[in-house]
Parts: structure tokens; C-alpha cells; sequence
């Protein structure tokens, strides 16, 4: 076993830190600041840019205890209709705010469950996204999948529209497991949407697993990660389930005694590295892994690696437009999330069209801080001078952010010729040193601007 000792001393076994799929983080949005900055932003979208779309289909029909996903359960297609009409008037309302010309790089269905569609409704619903929105070049449409809840219509009415990359939950295939999580799903269903997939053209297929769930021990683990091999996937998403009973309540009838702990934990993240890394997968960021094949492999190695609410993304847009309940807008100018509950949701479009409803526009420093968390989640670095020719006003502040980061985690960077680097064996560590740069840095550059 590798040294821990600098992981612990650094507190990564007791640290309760973001996982800064956005710098600030979503709970720092403010209310009732969404619709007004969204009318702003939407307007201020340059002709001709493109822009990333997200939906988010809030439905499932059956509730699984673990998850901490935005959705509701439903066993009928009533409420689903109605909420496709809604997203239809928010789509039509969103692009009367929108210039002309505006291209669509990436389209990302997710959930909840979007495979719970029917091939009608769906047919629906993706029809006006084309209508508003003209692919790009190298448009990408995924899909998130549920193998339990997706028929083979409504899959080859996803391919006919033009999904061109399937992320498959999994989380894992232990019958234990999985009886503890609240889903069962087989083998059998997860390889038939794979090979469905497959052949009629899909190639780029993600698998997510999760790590830390209740019974799951090294042994079942590894059992997993070799059915995972076994189809063949082109990129693997291997999350930590995150417990916050508080939070999203069905997780209260995961027993806390099941749950391994956080050293436990750590040993199966580490056997996921081990294992897919030995059978040729490259390691992206803190959880994702990918074919040297894979876009996402070869975001990385030029330096176009991005942090997105889906983790990681090779996505260069800089405006994503989220539809739907919960959805978050990325803009230039801030966030901008749409009313979380399914009802207010529809009684927002319904009013004015938009559904804005938290928000947070970014000040000069955020952009500072968001961009140096970015490099460290993203590359495990922070280039300094890279920094400061970005940013030239805060020339001084990023300096010592760096030389605090050097004092602080002497033992986690090394000196680079442009900034600092984490040695890869801290790499476990970004979110805790990145937590520090928002701390540090945020109340840094706040006191010297008061002065
Ligand atoms: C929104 S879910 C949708 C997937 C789809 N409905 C399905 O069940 O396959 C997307 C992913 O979020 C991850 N996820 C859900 N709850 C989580 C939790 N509590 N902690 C960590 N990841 C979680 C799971 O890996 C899941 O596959
Ligand atoms: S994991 Fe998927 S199917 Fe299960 S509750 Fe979450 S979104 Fe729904």
C-alpha cells in the first residue's frame, strides 16, 4: 500500500468538499436572481456562437434509494406529456430571446430518466430542439440510459435523431449490492442496450459505476469492473457515492452500518484506477476513465479538458442553455438554474415563458478562482503565468495564491517553469487544495480590493 500519510494528514479522509462541477458551487445561487439575469444573458449570446443544450427529463419510474438525482417517480405518461409541452414553450420562449444564427454543439438529455419516453413523445420533443437549434459540425448528442427503462424503440428513435454517445447507469451488478441500493438491473438488460447500441452505429458508449455503496467489498468490486471490461466501453465514469440523506430523503433506507468507510472507500477507487488503467483505459481528472480513442482522452491531452455539471467534458462552448426543471444555464456573465420543483417549474413557464429562477453572476474575482479551480480539477496544476497573462489585473493575487499553495501543500506540488504541479500521487487531494483557492483566494483578492 502507497503512503498515506500525507492524504490524511491533509485531511482527505475527513474533508466535506465540493466536487466543483461549477466554481461557486450550485448552493451558492442566490434566489430570485435567475429570471432576471437569464432575459441579459440570453440576449447577450454573440450571433452565430454555439451553444451547448441540456434537457432534463425529471421522471422515472421506479425510485432508486442512492440516487441524489432531481426526479420523481411516475407509472404513467400523463405527467411526462404534460411537462414535454411545457419544455416546448420554454424552448419557443427561450429562442425568441436568443440572436439568429445560433448552433448547437452538444445536446445532452438527462435525468432522471429521459429513456422513459415514449418514441411519440420523444419524437416530439426532439423535433423542436432541431427546429430551434442547427446542429454544428461535430455535434454530439448524448443520452443518459436507463438498461431497465429503455425500450428498443424508443433507443432506435434516439439513433434515428442522431445520438451519437449513450451514458449507461450501471453503479453496479453485485446481486447484493444491488439489493441494498434499491436497483435491480441484470447482466442481461445492460449487455441488450449495449449490443443494441452498437449495432446500429452507436460506438461511443460511457458505463457509470459507483464506488462506496452499502456491502460492496474488493472482491465483488473487482467482479464488477470485469463485466464493465467486458462490453467494451469507450469511457467509464466511477463517481463516490455521495450519502446526504438530508438531502435527497429515499437515501434513508440505506442502512449507514452497510456503508464501507472512508478508508474502505479510498481502496476501491484505488482498485478501479488499477484495474482499468491496466487494461489500457487512461485516467481523466479525479473520476473518469477513457480509450485513447476517446474524445474525452484526447481533450485531455491538448489542454481542452473541462469541468460540467456531468463531471468532465471535451464540450469548448461557452454558453450551455439548460431546459427543464433544476436546469442550470451556464453563461458568460454567471449561472442561472431553473425552478427545482416539477410544479413551479410549470407554473413559471407557463407566466412569463422562462423558467430562471436562482442565479449568480460572476464578479472579476469569481472568473479568477473559477479558472484556477478549473486547472487544478481538470490538469492537477496551477500555471501561474498562464494565469496571470489571462488575467492581468490580478497578477499579484494569483502569485500568492501560488506561493500559499507551495507553503501549505509542500509535500502535494512540485515547482514547474510556469506554476506549480501536484505530484500524481496526491492527485486524490484537487478537491481539498482546490477548496483552499476558493477560500484563499476569494477572501484574498476581496480584502486587497477593499483596501
Ligand atoms: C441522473 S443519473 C441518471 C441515470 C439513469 N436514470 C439510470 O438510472 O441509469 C446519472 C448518474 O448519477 C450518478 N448518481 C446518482 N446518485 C448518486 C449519488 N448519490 N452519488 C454519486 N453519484 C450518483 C449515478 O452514477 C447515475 O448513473
Ligand atoms: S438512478 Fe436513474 S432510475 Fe434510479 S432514481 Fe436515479 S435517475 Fe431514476
Amino acid at each position: 500500500m502507497e503512503n498515506l500519510e500525507p492524504l490524511i494528514r491533509h485531511g482527505l479522509f475527513d474533508a466535506k468538499v465540493p466536487r466543483y462541477t461549477s466554481y461557486p458551487p450550485a448552493n451558492h445561487f442566490q434566489n430570485g436572481v435567475g429570471h432576471r439575469n437569464q432575459l441579459e444573458w440570453l440576449s447577450a449570446v454573440n450571433e452565430g456562437e454555439d451553444v451547448s443544450v441540456y434537457i432534463h427529463i425529471p421522471f422515472c419510474k421506479r425510485l432508486c434509494w442512492f440516487c441524489a438525482c432531481r426526479t420523481q417517480g411516475t407509472q404513467t405518461m400523463r405527467p411526462v406529456e404534460a411537462y414535454v409541452d411545457i419544455l416546448l414553450k420554454e424552448i419557443a420562449a427561450v429562442m425568441a430571446h436568443l440572436p439568429e444564427g445560433i448552433a448547437m454543439g452538444r445536446l445532452h438529455l438527462g435525468g432522471g430518466t429521459p429513456t422513459i419516453l415514449t418514441p411519440q413523445i420523444m419524437g416530439k420533443l426532439l423535433d423542436a430542439v432541431f427546429d430551434a437549434f442547427t446542429p454544428s459540425a461535430d455535434f454530439e448528442f448524448s443520452v443518459e440510459i436507463d438498461p431497465t427503462e429503455a425500450s428498443p424503440e424508443l433507443l432506435g428513435t434516439l439513433v434515428d435523431y442522431g445520438m451519437n454517445r449513450a451514458s449507461i447507469g450501471v453503479q453496479d451488478f453485485d446481486p447484493k449490492v444491488q439489493e441494498a441500493i434499491g436497483r435491480l438491473q441484470s447482466l442481461e438488460q445492460t449487455w441488450d442496450v449495449v449490443r443494441y447500441l452498437r449495432g446500429r452505429g452507436v460506438e461511443a458508449i460511457n458505463l457509470d459505476l459507483l464506488y462506496g455503496l452499502p456491502f460492496q467489498t474488493e472482491e465483488s468490486f473487482r467482479t464488477t469492473l470485469d463485466h464493465v471490461i467486458a462490453m467494451d466501453p469507450d469511457r467509464l465514469a466511477i463517481y463516490g457515492y455521495a450519502h446526504v440523506p438530508w438531502m435527497s430523503k429515499r437515501q434513508v433506507l440505506i442502512k449507514e452500518e452497510t456503508l464501507p468507510d472512508t478508508m474502505a472507500r479510498f481502496g476501491l477507487a484505488r482498485i478501479a484506477h488499477d484495474v482499468l488503467t491496466g487494461k489500457g483505459f487512461m485516467p481523466i481528472g479525479i473520476d473518469h476513465f477513457a480509450k485513447k480513442t476517446d474524445s474525452l482522452y484526447r481533450a485531455d491531452q491538448n489542454g481542452g479538458l473541462r469541468r460540467n455539471f456531468q463531471g468532465y467534458t471535451d464540450d469548448p462552448s461557452a454558453t450551455l442553455i439548460g431546459f427543464g426543471a433544476s436546469a442550470i444555464s451556464r453563461f458568460k456573465g454567471g449561472y442561472e438554474q431553473n425552478a427545482a420543483a416539477t410544479s413551479a417549474y410549470q407554473e413559471r413557464v407557463l407566466e412569463s415563458g422562462l423558467a430562471g429562477h436562482k442565479g449568480y453572476r460572476m464578479t472579476a474575482t469569481d472568473d479568477v478562482v473559477a479558472a484556477m479551480i478549473e486547472e487544478l480539477m481538470c490538469r492537477f496544476c496551477f500555471p501561474t503565468e498562464q494565469l496571470q497573462e489571462q488575467f492581468p489585473d490580478h497578477s499579484a493575487a494569483i502569485r500568492q495564491t501560488a506561493v500559499s499553495l507551495m507553503s501549505q501543500y509542500p509535500d502535494v506540488f512540485c515547482l514547474t517553469a510556469g506554476g506549480l504541479e501536484m505530484r500524481e500521487e496526491t492527485y486524490a487531494l484537487v478537491r481539498v487544495v482546490a477548496s483552499y483557492v476558493d477560500r484563499f483566494t476569494a477572501e484574498g483578492i476581496a480584502h486587497a480590493a477593499a483596501i
